[in-house]
């Protein structure tokens, strides 16, 4: 497993955000992590990102263990993260954006290629360049902090709720991207979404968390019917009207 969360327990002052989680996360795959609000998902890739340090629990990144590693540290291991809300640059330029993503590499001819493949890979954003950031739309924003991301080379994306405020056809183009990220690129990616329509069409495996505990897991492929998913996001014994929340 390249990722590898075993028992994880984190808390906010004496309030239990995760209660003892485990996942793990192979080379190569799409997995996601869907659950409500307030189910402990920003804390999950908070830690992994070393922002956040557990009470308890272990993380390990490669077969090594990144517990106690500070985050400019876990960055260098090839772990990137997109967080919620994207917090991009707005008053840089979509260019200076880019080079803040690459501004910690010694690498400058393969950031020239990233550079490069980015901007193939975001027709929107080599057309706009030269403008500034917080010009683009919501769409173009997320392609953009994706786009930043990337330019560190990670081997490893987190992305908390890429499709956030996003129209359902822009949703789309960003998941055609990372798809095709992980497919042309191998890159490995573990997601966060609060819904879990577009995780079952676009992971291979899916993890529901709520209040702080997995409740489910699996391959996405055997949870098609959305059943399994729908009672552990809600809880067994929560009645609740069909209509109130689009799941
Ligand atoms: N900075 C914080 N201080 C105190 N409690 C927090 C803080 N951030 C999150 N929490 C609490 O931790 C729990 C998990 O939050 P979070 O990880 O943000 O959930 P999600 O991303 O699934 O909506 C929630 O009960 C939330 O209120
Ligand atoms: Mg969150």
């Amino acid at each position: 497993m390249l990722l590898n969360v075993e028992n994880l327990h984190v808390h906010y002052g004496r309030i239990a955000a995760l209660r003892g989680i485990s996942l793990n996360v192979a080379e190569g795959e799409i997995v996601c992590i869907v659950g409500p609000n307030g189910a402990g998902k920003s804390t999950t890739l908070l830690s992994i990102s070393s922002v956040l340090s557990p009470t308890e629990g272990e993380i390990s990144f490669d077969g090594k263990s990144i517990i106690g590693t500070p985050p400019e540290q876990v960055a260098t291991l090839g772990i990137s993260q997109v967080p919620e809300g994207r917090h991009i640059f707005t008053s840089l330029t979509v260019d200076e954006n880019l080079q803040v993503g690459a501004a910690t590499r010694n690498d400058k001819d393969r950031v020239r290629q990233d550079y490069e493949r980015v901007l193939d890979m975001f027709p929107i954003l080599a057309e706009r360049r030269r403008q500034s950031a917080g010009k683009l739309s919501g769409g173009e924003q997320q392609m953009l902090a994706i786009a930043r991301s990337l330019m560190t080379n990670p081997r490893f994306l987190t992305i908390d709720e890429p499709s956030l405020g996003l129209a359902p056809r822009i949703v789309d183009q960003v998941y055609e991207v990372l798809v095709d990220l992980r497919k042309s690129r191998g890159l490995t990616l573990l997601l966060v979404e609060q819904s879990s329509e577009r995780a079952l069409k676009a992971a291979d495996r899916l993890y529901v968390l709520r209040s702080g505990e997995i409740q489910l897991e699996g391959k996405t492929a055997d949870l098609q019917d959305g059943k399994a998913v729908h009672e552990a996001y809600f809880g067994f014994t929560h009645q609740h009207d069909e209509d109130e929340v689009e799941f």
